[in-house]
C-alpha cells in the first residue's frame, strides 16, 4: 500500500501534521468532490433530484454502512445523530418489568444521557477503576432480569481501549436484555462483523473513522429484533407508507428504515458515502494494521521520552487513540496548534489519534514538542 498516496488525498497534510481523526476526519479530496456532486444536482434539478437519484443515495449509503460491518443492506436505518438513532432505540423498550439499563462511566456522555431523562428506567452505571477500560465481569455482574438493555462502546472514547462486544453481548442476552454498542469510535479502523458478534443495535456515523464529516449517523439492528423493535418517536420517513402523504396511515417498515424521521441531510450522505468509500477501497483489516502500527510507534516515542500513557499497554486492546495525561491538556492543545501539530484533550488528558494517513514523523513531531514544552 503507497500510503503517501493516500496522504496526498488529504489536503490538510500540506499545512499541519493532523493527528485528530477520533474528533474529526481528516477532509479528503473525494469527500470535497462528491459535496459539488450533490450541490450541481441540486442546482440542476432541485427537487426532482430526490426521485431520480437521491432516494438512491440513501440507499447507496445503507449498502455501503453494511459492508463496512458485515450486515445486510435491510438491517441499516440513517440517522443525523448518534443522539437521535439512539433516543429512537431508547423509545422502543418496554421500561415496566425491565427498568434497568446497564451503562459504564467511560462511554461518550450522549449514551447514558438517553436514560437520564426516562423517568421509568434506571440507569445502572458500571464504574472503571483505572480510567482506561472497564472488565467485562462488570457488565456481567450488574444485568439481571430486570434489565432492558446493556449499552457501551465498542471503542472509549477516552483511552481507546477496545471492548469484546461479544461478550458483553452475551451477558445481555443471558438475561434477556438488548445488547446495544455506541461504535462510533470504532467502525472503519476496527474490524466488525455484527452477526458474529451477535449484537443486536450497533450505532455510528460518518464524523471520524468513516472520514464523512458532520450530521449523519448510522444505525444497525439485528434482523430478528427489527419487528419487536417499536421505536416510539419517528417521522414520515419511518412509515412504509411514506409517499401516500395520508396523515391516518402509519406502518413502520420492516426493515432498519422503521427508526429513521425525517428529510436527510442530503449534503452529509453524499460525504459520508464517499468516505466510507475510501475504508473501503483500503480495506478495515489494512487500516487496522497500519493504525496499530503506527499507535506502537507513538506509545513507544512517549515511552522513550519518559513520558506516560493513559491507555492501554497491549496493542490488541487499543484502537487508533493515545491518551497522555498531563496537567493542562487545554494548553498544550494550544501551543501544539501553533506548531502546525493538530490534536485535542479530554478531561486530564491530550488525546492523539494516528490514522491510515499518518506517519511516524507525525508521532515524532508530537512527541519532540511535547519533550521542548516539558509536559
Ligand atoms: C463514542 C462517541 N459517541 C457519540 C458521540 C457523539 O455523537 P452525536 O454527536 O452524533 O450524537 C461521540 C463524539 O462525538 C463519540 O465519541
Amino acid at each position: 500500500m503507497d500510503w503517501t498516496a493516500w496522504r496526498d488525498e488529504f489536503p490538510i497534510f500540506r499545512r499541519t501534521r493532523y493527528l485528530n481523526t477520533c474528533s474529526l476526519g481528516a477532509l479528503s479530496r473525494r469527500v470535497r468532490a462528491a459535496q459539488t456532486r450533490f450541490l450541481d444536482e441540486w442546482e440542476q434539478h432541485g427537487a426532482t433530484a430526490w426521485y431520480s437519484t437521491w432516494m438512491g443515495e440513501l440507499d447507496g449509503l445503507r449498502g455501503r454502512f453494511a459492508q463496512v460491518i458485515g450486515a445486510d443492506k435491510d438491517e441499516i436505518g440513517l440517522a443525523p445523530s448518534v443522539s437521535v438513532a439512539l433516543s429512537s432505540v431508547a423509545s422502543a423498550l418496554d421500561y415496566a418489568a425491565r427498568p434497568k439499563v446497564i451503562l459504564s462511566e467511560l462511554d461518550f456522555p450522549t449514551v447514558s444521557y438517553q436514560w437520564a431523562v426516562k423517568a421509568d428506567a434506571q440507569r445502572v452505571i458500571v464504574p472503571s477503576t483505572d480510567g482506561i477500560s472497564v472488565p467485562p465481569e462488570a457488565y456481567e455482574a450488574a444485568a439481571d432480569d430486570r434489565t432492558a438493555a446493556v449499552v457501551t462502546s465498542h471503542v472509549f472514547f477516552t483511552s481507546g481501549a477496545i471492548q469484546d462486544i461479544a461478550r458483553i453481548t452475551k451477558a445481555a442476552h443471558r438475561v434477556g436484555a438488548l445488547a446495544i454498542v455506541d461504535a462510533y469510535q470504532a467502525t472503519g479502523q476496527l474490524p466488525t462483523d455484527v452477526h458474529a458478534s451477535g449484537v443486536d443495535v450497533l450505532i455510528s456515523g460518518g464524523l471520524k473513522w468513516l472520514l464523512g464529516g458532520t450530521g449523519i449517523a448510522l444505525k444497525y439492528v439485528r434482523k430478528d429484533r427489527l419487528r419487536e423493535l417499536r421505536p416510539a418517536i419517528t417521522g414520515w420517513f419511518g412509515n412504509r407508507f411514506q409517499f401516500d402523504f395520508d396523515p391516518r396511515r402509519f406502518e413502520y417498515w420492516d426493515d432498519a428504515r422503521r427508526f429513521e424521521l425525517g428529510t436527510t441531510a442530503n449534503a452529509a450522505v453524499y460525504a459520508c458515502s464517499a468516505g466510507i468509500d475510501i475504508v473501503l477501497e483500503i480495506g478495515v483489516e489494512r487500516i487496522r494494521a497500519r493504525t496499530m502500527e503506527l499507535g506502537n510507534d507513538l506509545v513507544d516515542r512517549l515511552t522513550d521520552a519518559g513520558m506516560e500513557i493513559r491507555s492501554p499497554r497491549d496493542p490488541k486492546s487499543r484502537a487508533g487513540i493515545v491518551m497522555i495525561p498531563m496537567k493542562d491538556p487545554a494548553s498544550a492543545v494550544h501551543t501544539l496548534a501553533d506548531l502546525g501539530i493538530l490534536v485535542d484533550y479530554r478531561h486530564d488528558r491530550l488525546r492523539a489519534s494516528p490514522y491510515f494517513y499518518n506517519t511516524p514523523e507525525d508521532n515524532a513531531a508530537l512527541v519532540d514538542a511535547l519533550r521542548s514544552r516539558g509536559a
